[in-house]
């Protein structure tokens, strides 16, 4: 969350820095800021609430540079206001920094060492500048040593990109935690949150590890440990396409990207099966699947309900248990394990915090992780002992569509490849590349759907304040994320229920116009799913019925055309995406960018 760019050495700074905020803004997007100077030491700090728009209105024609940095803020200490965003400054204004992360002990850092000083906001960002600042104004410290001695007392995570104003030739970099990449220009450097936001300048990239100290300056990189060893880092260059960040000619980039899920699907065909259809999946996670007594799958949101759509099918095809784990919950106490554990880490970001704390523990055990992820050399990448790739392409829309899809659909491909090498029949018998080719199928006829879909929303959640899915086994999975999907885009409070449950309590909630959205795909669970319909119906709930062919009924109102049953979770959230989608459009919210949230969820 929070996303930081900074670049030294070149003309057109603050287009840099403007550009890079746009691509940085799904990290958090409540206030920004940028700080440039030029060669003549000439310097502006502009700040502004709201999108990058806003910023780049009030930024007016004389706020050019040759270096600067930047910010796009998802609030944590403090609400979203001019004084809270970054960049902060020390108490003379002469140390300007940028933060992304959470540092813990700042109310201790402020008692004991800043107790006289007066703060123009909340945040504990600007805590740590007044430290840096403190320890060269009063302490006389050089700004190197001042920065480390900071370090060496901030606890907590963070990227800090920081800058002298009386030597503005050099960007001061650290990094525990939060994610931070250098990128390497002609005559210049960057600092950045992620590649994708300096693609536009640069194709070669070089990694910061955690608890690394970089000073940048327009021809050099210096990386050191925090005692000062000096530490080598080849550069390495990324095949990221820049057309693959642009919406095209979509209003939405959600829409853009629940349309690209067909061609996702088919892609991952490729790259995990061979042309006559055995599995291309490297032969050391398969080993390592088949050596584990059970799989846990860790993850967040909308990756944590893609592991119940995928959970089914991988204890199906690998006769190995599966547990699930949300992150944020396992990373303060992990349970009982069995005696060979693998872990499965299904990440969008790769760089989701709560996962990632959940890795450094499974690695501090020695224990083997694969994690499954859209986006290379992310940190989770890094820190598993393997990945597997979805390949989706960039997804940028806060909501998440086409990695859910596309990591069931990894997952599917990961388990036949461990049945087929435990010689288990049925994972031969699960024809996985026509299977995944149906599914595309399935979603190609779903999307053209849109326009009734729509016409069901209007007539049933453009005005409600609530709503409910129910479904069964699979389809109790699938209404999970489907009713998360709701509630993220269209704040209409939306709960996924398992449609048996719902008799047990919470069908005191059902009064007359109450919307209630039923997924069946199942033939053993359908006829008990109708039943809950009709209890429903009979306590004056609106319904809308998705049920797939094979179940489904004259009267049902989405039909989703047959697919294998493990891989029914894909197939049936299509048209859950799409009534978020148009609920959110419908009543004139913000798609790509829903209130309070952030695409890289990067602060536990
Ligand atoms: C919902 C959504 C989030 C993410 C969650 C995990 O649409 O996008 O719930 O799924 O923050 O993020 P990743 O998958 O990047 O670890």
């Amino acid at each position: 969350m929070c996303g930081i760019v900074g670049v030294i050495g070149n003309r057109n700074a603050t287009d840099i820095l403007m550009q890079g905020l746009e691509k940085l803004e799904y990290r958090g997007y409540d206030s920004a800021g940028i700080f440039v100077t030029n060669e003549a030491g000439k310097s502006k700090l502009v700040k502004s609430v709201g999108r990058i728009e806003d910023l780049r209105d009030k930024l007016g024609i004389d706020v050019s540079g040759t270096a600067g940095i930047g910010h796009t803020r998802w609030a944590t200490h403090g609400k979203p206001s001019v004084e809270n965003a970054h960049p902060h400054t020390s108490a003379s204004e002469r140390f300007v920094l940028v933060h992304n992360g959470v540092i813990e002990n700042f109310r201790e850092i402020q008692a004991e060492y800043l107790s006289t000083d007066d703060f123009k906001g909340q945040t504990d960002t600007e805590i740590a500048v007044h430290l840096i600042g403190k320890f060269v104004e009063e302490d006389g410290l050089s700004v190197l040593e001042a920065f480390k001695k900071a370090l060496s007392i901030i606890e907590g995570s963070y990227a800090f990109a920081l800058m002298d104003t009386e030597n503005p030739d050099m960007i001061y970099v650290a990094k525990n935690k939060s994610p931070l990449l250098i990128g390497l220009g002609e005559g210049y450097n960057m600092v950045c949150s992620d590649a994708m936001a300096m693609i536009r300048e640069t194709s070669e990239f070089m990694e910061i590890h955690d608890k690394e100290l970089v000073l940048v300056t327009k021809d050099n990189i210096a990386i050191t440990d925090y005692q000062g060893n000096p530490i080598n880092r080849a550069s390495y260059t990324a095949e990221l396409d820049l057309s693959d960040i642009g919406k095209g000619t979509y209003p939405f980039y959600m829409l853009k990207e629940i349309d690209e899920q067909p061609t996702v699907m088919r892609k991952l065909i490729t790259t995990y099966a061979n042309e006559d259809g055995s599995m291309k999946v490297a032969p050391e996670i398969v080993k390592a699947v088949q050596e584990a007594d059970r799989i846990y799958v860790i993850a967040a949101g909308t990756s944590y309900n893609a592991g119940f759509g995928a959970k089914m099918m991988l204890e199906a095809l690998t006769q190995t248990p599966v547990e699930l784990g949300v992150a944020s919950e396992w990373g303060y106490g992990m349970p009982l394990l069995s005696k060979k554990p693998f872990f499965i880490f299904l990440s969008q970001s790769g760089e989701t915090a709560d996962s990632r704390q959940v890795l450094v523990k499974v690695n501090e055990l020695g224990l083997p992780s694969l994690t499954v992820t859209n986006v290379p050399g992310s940190t989770l990448s890094r820190e598993a002992t393997y990945t597997m790739l979805i390949g989706a392409g960039p997804e940028i829309a806060v909501a998440s569509t086409k990695a859910y899809t596309g990591q069931i659909a990894t997952l599917a491909f990961l388990a036949k490849a461990v049945g087929e090498a435990d010689g288990l029949q049925a994972a031969y018998d699960f024809d996985l590349v026509k299977e995944l080719s149906l599914v595309a199928q399935s979603i190609e006829a779903t999307l053209s759907e849109k326009e009734m879909i729509a016409e069901l929303v209007k007539k049933l959640l453009l005005e409600t304040r609530n709503a409910f899915y129910i479904g069964r086994k699979q389809d109790y999975f699938v209404s999970m994320e489907a009713s998360l999907k709701l509630k993220e885009i269209s704040y209409v409070q939306c709960e996924g229920f398992a449609a048996g449950e719902l008799k047990h309590g919470t069908i005191s909630l059902i009064e007359k116009g109450v919307p209630v959205i039923a997924l069946l795909s199942d033939p053993t669970v359908a006829a008990h799913t109708r039943g809950n319909i009709m209890e429903v119906v009979a306590r004056g709930a609106s319904t809308i019925v998705i049920a797939e062919e094979s179940v489904s009924k004259p009267e049902d109102d989405i039909i989703v055309s047959n697919v294998h049953p493990y891989l029914s979770a894909i197939s049936m959230v299509i048209p859950t995406q799409i009534i978020a989608y148009e609920t959110s459009m419908q009543r004139g919210l913000d798609v790509d960018k829903p209130r309070n949230l952030a695409k890289a969820v990067t602060v536990e």
